[in-house]
């Protein structure tokens, strides 16, 4: 039942009960002398109520009212002179109502103190309104406090979140036991579970003489157990039994759940048992199971055919409005890749909307959504592309059906597309550790991968890629092969993705190519001239990854005097200078940091990055020298680097009209390669 309708049907409940000839007797001030009363209920008792604290119409204090987050307390009237006591006994019958049945807010406390003060500054939440922190820091005053606590906490040290406990000035108990009391009958324990929205009695007898309290608690109606709950030590003379008087009352406190917190009735007495509540006459709490009572239907009932009228007309404006948001584009040609296909509804759900919380990144061509698949609770990464144009939309998707048949583990797996007017949507295996760039680049996480990570990431994305050039049906050449493209598994293996960007390469068929598709510092010089990708630029561009993994670096650097620094020129100036390891990134140093691999992978890296196709290997004698089955050529840096790279790198040639529009070094490709006509 909704909280709203539980309060409605309380509050009418209670307004019913008051308006009956009931009696319900308060006798407070016993004796006039402040040391004892009884209260049988709270209807016009003079307590002193603070926070959200209330006495309802029918007599039942309401420490808190089902507002989050809130304190309430009940002070009797006037302070009791504990110190020209020997002993106090004390007993209540409470309910505590939670939001949910199983799940609940803190509990409450009865409490004595010597200051009003701590209370006030006292906090909601696990301090249940008593005090301020775990333990009390006012030093001048002094509180004790027998706490129903129903939240497990570990800063409290609780036992449980179902239990009793005993506090002096702090919040970890002295002593506690699991709510239940011993059965007279057979002496087992029976649990009672504090949140049951049941009334239970408790009672509480300190005794001055043996510096102890007791504490018993039975459901209401079950006269007191002989043996006591929880029996723990506590000396008060030192503590709130110091100062002339003291008060008592009860504290209660919701958290971030709705809750609330009943006392039915309370007596309490100096130097002597505390006065027996009349169990008969005491106010009624509201019902607790889920069924309403049929009075309160003749107010509900209208109430809901009107909502019945409303809701109608509002499912019909969410049926239309529902249609327009999950509007697709599905073409006859498609039925053919149907399986691949998702549904907008599904993905629009998945990432909640495509909602900003659920934004992964934004890379040169969309954005990257997260999402949780509602079937099979399966976490994917949906790249949303925008497109205007139709033209090659059909080839695309057969590439990505067929793509989505590539598999291989140091691949990001595509699962499938989805279209709509004027947009695209990729679906991708979610990489939760995300791109490895961040790793890499980002200040906060610099220093976080070590050698051995990072030799572990090449190597898969070594094999990923040859998986794609030489162990497929078909040439694929990835063409944007960077550290950006690269996703992180939850083990922290390398899996090179957005294949919605590479486009397959038939053997022996005409590859012409109006773009370079790709990033700066990662296209090979040849591209410039001929605009052709080839899985020898694949290899030109993972060799600029793997400096970039190794030294930490980006492939170009701006220096103080604004020139470029390709790090390519920056390793092999390294080697010529005598040792090539002194360009690895620093902050792996301190990590099992083998010499002899990182001075192999740096000089992989610089004979990938050779100027000259022919001279750069194939992807598949890369993982041969990855795994030490071939040993590098000649090794002097003038094998490895004509000393026309530098001016290859800077020719005239290589700033074609093609590539300084990539200058902004952002990738490109789905979108103008969609438009531009194959
Ligand atoms: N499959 C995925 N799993 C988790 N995060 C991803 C996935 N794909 C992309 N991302 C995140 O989204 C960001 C943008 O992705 P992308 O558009 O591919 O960027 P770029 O254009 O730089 O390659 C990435 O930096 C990455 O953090
Ligand atoms: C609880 O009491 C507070 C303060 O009196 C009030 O603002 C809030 O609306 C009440 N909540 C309910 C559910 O009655
Ligand atoms: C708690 O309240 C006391 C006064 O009762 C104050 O001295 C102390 O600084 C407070 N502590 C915190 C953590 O707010
Ligand atoms: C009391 O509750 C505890 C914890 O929920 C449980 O382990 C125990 O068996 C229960 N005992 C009885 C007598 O119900
Ligand atoms: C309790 O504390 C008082 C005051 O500090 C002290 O006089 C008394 O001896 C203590 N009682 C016991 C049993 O420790
Ligand atoms: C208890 O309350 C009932 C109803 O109010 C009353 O009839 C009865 O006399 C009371 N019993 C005692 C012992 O006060
Ligand atoms: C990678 O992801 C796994 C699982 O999500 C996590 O346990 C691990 O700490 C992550 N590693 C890093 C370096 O963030």
């Amino acid at each position: 039942m909704p909280p709203e309708l539980l309060h409605l049907i309380t509050t009418s409940l209670l307004l019913l009960v008051a308006a009956g000839p009931c009696c319900l007797a308060a006798t407070g001030g016993g004796g006039g002398d402040g040391r004892q009363f009884a209260y049988n209920g709270f209807a016009g008792a003079d307590l002193a109520l603070d926070g959200v604290a209330t006495v309802t119409p029918n007599g039942l204090l309401m420490l808190t009212n089902g507002t989050i987050q809130k304190k309430g307390h009940a002070f009797h009237p006037s302070p009791v002179p504990l110190r020209a006591a020997r002993s106090f006994s004390t007993t209540f019958v409470f309910a505590i109502f939670g939001q949910y049945i199983d799940l609940s807010s803190p509990g409450m406390a009865f409490f004595v103190t010597t200051s009003r003060e701590v209370l006030s500054a006292a906090l909601p939440g696990q301090f249940m309104g008593l005090l301020n922190g775990t333990r009390n820091t006012n030093r001048g005053a002094h509180i004790f406090a027998v706490e129903l606590d129903t939240l497990l906490n570990a800063e409290c040290r609780d036992i449980s979140s179902n239990h009793v406990g005993v506090d002096l000035d702090s919040l970890v108990s002295r002593g506690s036991a699991d709510a239940g009391y011993y059965d007279d009958g057979t002496g087992r324990f029976q649990n009672l579970s504090l949140i049951s929205r049941k009334a239970m009695q408790v009672w509480v007898d300190y005794d001055s003489a043996a510096t102890e309290v007791t504490v018993t608690m039975a459901p209401l109606g079950v006269s007191r157990p002989k043996k006591p709950l929880l029996r723990t030590a506590v000396n008060l003379s030192a503590a709130v039994a110091q100062q002339d008087t003291a008060y008592v009352g009860f504290a209660s406190a919701t958290g971030i759940l709705f809750s609330r917190h009943f006392v039915v009735g309370w007596s309490f007495a100096l130097d002597g048992p505390a006065p027996a509540l009349n169990i008969s006459s005491l106010p009624t709490l509201p019902p607790s199971g889920p069924k309403p009572r049929p009075k309160v239907l003749e107010i509900v009932l209208p109430i809901a055919s009107a909502a019945v009228v409303l809701a109608v007309g509002a499912a019909a404006y969410v049926l239309v409005r529902r249609h327009l948001r999950y509007s697709e584009v599905v073409e006859e040609w498609e039925a053919e890749f149907g399986p691949h296909r998702f549904s907008y509804k599904d993905l629009f759900q998945a990432t909640k909307g495509f909602s900003d919380t659920n934004l992964l990144g934004a890379g040169g061509f969309g954005s990257v959504y997260k999402g949780v698949l509602r079937k099979s609770a399966m976490e994917v990464a949906v790249k949303r592309v925008s497109h205007e144009s139709r033209q090659g939309m059909k080839e695309f998707i057969a590439e990505v059906a067929s793509m989505r048949r590539l598999r291989h583990r140091n691949l990001v797996q595509l699962l499938g597309y989805c279209r709509r007017k004027g947009q695209l949507l990729l679906v991708y295996d979610y990489m939760p550790n995300g791109s490895l760039d961040k790793y890499l680049h980002d200040r906060s996480k610099g220093g976080t991968l070590d050698w051995p990570q990072r030799l572990h990431i090449i190597r898969g994305v070594a094999s990923g890629l040859s998986y794609l050039h030489e162990d497929w049906e078909q040439i694929v050449i990835h063409r944007d092969v960077k550290a950006s493209n690269v996703l992180l598994d939850d083990q922290m293996n390398g899996r090179l993705g957005d294949f919605g960007l590479a486009r397959l390469y038939d053997h022996g068929s005409d590859a012409r190519t109006t773009h370079v598709v790709g990033t700066m510092g990662y296209l090979a010089p040849e591209l410039g001239h001929t605009g052709k990708a080839t899985p020898s630029t694949d290899v030109f561009a993972f060799g600029a990854f793997v400096l970039e993994v190794t030294c930490g670096r980006r492939p170009i650097k701006q220096d103080e005097g604004n020139n470029r620094v390709m790090l390519v020129d920056w390793v092999a100036e390294h080697w010529r200078n005598g040792l090539i390891t002194k360009a690895a990134d620093t902050r792996m140093l301190n990590s099992r940091f083998n010499l002899d691999e990182v001075s192999l992978v740096l000089k992989l890296g610089l004979l990938c990055s050779h100027p000259l196709p022919n001279g750069r290997p194939t992807m598949r004698q890369v993982m041969q020298y990855l795994d030490g089955d071939m040993l590098l050529p000649d090794s002097s840096p003038a094998a490895y680097l004509s000393s026309t790279m530098l001016e290859w790198m800077h020719s005239p040639e290589l700033n074609t009209n093609a590539i300084k529009s990539y200058v902004s070094s952002t990738s490109f490709g789905v979108i103008s390669d969609l438009s531009g006509g194959r």
